[in-house]
């Protein structure tokens, strides 16, 4: 089986290297030369609108699947005319925008930040009026890791957000002081049967994911089944296969939907070591067509991202218990370079103390 991946990032790397044991290979297109999926994967040099490229990327794929949502939406409606895409493009198409992605939530019935379309410094005003203060702008399209978005505390900073961003369609969301970030990690298969693994934590520094802990501290069924429940929606109204990330704040015990990613995501890193079936084997079965893995957590775990740099692999290994995952990428400021996950005791107090030699064994900038 050869599955085709859009995009050769970390992401595919992590798909490829899932698939290498159960006979699945995989081929990626990126435009780098030396993307970090290439130590795991076939890959194809071009740019995702190369039709010399899409050429050579295509040819004996079983199906297409991606691993970076902006990938341009017209070449994966053109691959999905000759060959099975999964996700589908449809569902590709509502997570590349802000607001339809918002709108989605809307029509579900599940609770989304308040929200306001701005495609003039007019509209902004009146967003603002509505939405009160503080408030974040943000373009609908290709933005990621905190980027292309704009906090607005009072209306002279609505100035500087509309210099900054103006030239785009943007989208305008009641800042939300929530208690903790989570994520939902969902599979669904080609049948329609679905799989969640537990609510995830999430803690980002600078808008990048810098901590998840799984599952989510204050974890409990009712809010699982909420998420659930919520995940069911999207993925049946998508007619969704493969795995879907939603991201919530939780406020005062509820959930609110602030966006969701079509595919494999960074807060789901931990089930490689942590659950029964990792995000990227179920993924891959899913696509396939294969039976899903069980996606029960195996304890409770930590996620720490190795952002700009990466310590030297000897103090990372120094703590027994850690999984080093380095995806060879050049060391750049914030970039991802790699992961490490990390088992967590039961007891809280010891959680916190194995937490924190954790933070301290990467350097304070990384
Ligand atoms: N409406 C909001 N209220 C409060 N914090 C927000 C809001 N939108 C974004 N953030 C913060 O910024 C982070 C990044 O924003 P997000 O919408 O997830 O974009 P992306 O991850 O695509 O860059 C969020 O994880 C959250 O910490
Ligand atoms: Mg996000």
């Amino acid at each position: 089986m050869l599955v085709g991946i859009l995009g050769g990032g970390q992401l595919g790397q992590m798909l490829a290297l899932a698939g290498l044991p159960l006979g699945i290979r995989c081929r990626t297109l990126d435009p780098a030369s030396n993307p970090p999926a290439a130590l795991a994967a076939e890959t194809v040099r071009g740019d995702f609108g190369d039709p010399e490229a899409l050429h050579r990327f295509r040819q004996g794929l079983d199906l297409v699947t991606y691993e970076w949502e902006s990938v341009p939406l017209a070449t994966v409606e053109a691959l999905a005319a000759n060959l099975p895409v999964y996700p589908s493009p449809a569902a590709l198409g509502v997570a590349q925008d802000r607001l339809y992605e918002k709108t989605l939530f809307q029509q579900l019935a599940i609770p989304t930040p308040g929200f306001a379309t701005v495609d003039s410094r007019e509209d902004l005003n009146k967003g603002l009026k509505a939405l009160g203060l503080p408030a974040v702008l943000k373009t609908r399209r290709l933005g990621y890791d905190g980027k292309g978005q704009f906090v607005i505390r009072d209306h002279a900073e609505a100035d500087a957000a509309w210099a900054t961003l103006g030239s785009v369609p943007l989208i305008l969301e009641q800042f939300i002081q929530f208690d903790r970030e989570v994520s939902l990690l969902a599979v669904r298969d080609r049948q329609g049967t679905a799989a969640f693994y537990p609510l995830v934590e999430n803690r980002h520094r600078d808008g990048i994911l810098r901590l998840s802990l799984a599952p989510a501290s204050g974890w409990t069924p009712q809010r699982q089944a909420a998420a659930e429940a919520y995940g069911r929606r999207l993925l049946d109204a998508l007619q969704y296969v493969g795995v879907l990330a939603t991201e919530f704040f939780e406020k005062d015990g509820q959930l609110l939907a602030n966006e969701m990613a079509p595919r494999v995501h960074n807060s789901g890193h931990w089930t490689i070591e942590g659950a029964v079936t990792s995000q990227f084997e179920n993924h891959l079965r899913a696509v396939l067509g294969l039976p899903l893995g069980a996606t029960a957590a195996l304890g409770s775990w930590a996620m720490l991202n190795l952002l700009g740099t990466t310590p030297p692999l000897a103090a990372l290994l120094a703590e027994p218990t850690a999984r080093v995952h380095l995806y060879g990428k050049a060391p750049a400021p914030a970039r991802k370079l790699g992961h490490v996950t990390l088992p967590l005791p039961e007891d809280p107090a010891e959680r916190e103390q194995r937490l924190s030699r954790l933070l301290s064994s990467v350097s304070a900038d990384s």
